[in-house]
């Protein structure tokens, strides 16, 4: 069963920043692109490696450990067909960062 988590306190991703949070046995990677929010599986779908110091560019982060990309949109990999990582809904309230796991 899936419920709201409340993660962190807004300010602390700044826009263009990004933070791991651990939630429910799983470390949860969020991104303030400062259009937009995500919030994805901290680890890679190719060979497990976090996703936190990739470089994101517009709603795409590039693992750094083999080059991977991932769509942060739809969870699928656009490097490698049939590869994706979880992503969980995120909304911003009352001060908060809150995700859906
Ligand atoms: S573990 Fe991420 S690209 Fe290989």
């Amino acid at each position: 069963m899936t419920k709201w988590e409340k993660m962190c306190p807004v300010e602390e991703i700044p826009a263009g920043g990004r933070k791991v949070v651990p939630a429910n046995s799983l470390d949860i990677l969020i991104f303030n692109t400062g259009k937009r929010w995500y919030a994805c599986a901290n680890e890679c779908p190719h060979l497990g490696e976090p996703l936190d110091t990739g470089e994101l560019q517009g709603h795409v982060v590039r693992c750094n450990a083999h080059g991977y990309k991932m769509d942060l949109s739809t969870g699928n990999c656009v490097t490698e067909a049939g590869l994706g990582v979880p992503i969980f809904p995120i909304e911003v309230r009352d001060g908060w960062v809150w995700v859906k796991i």
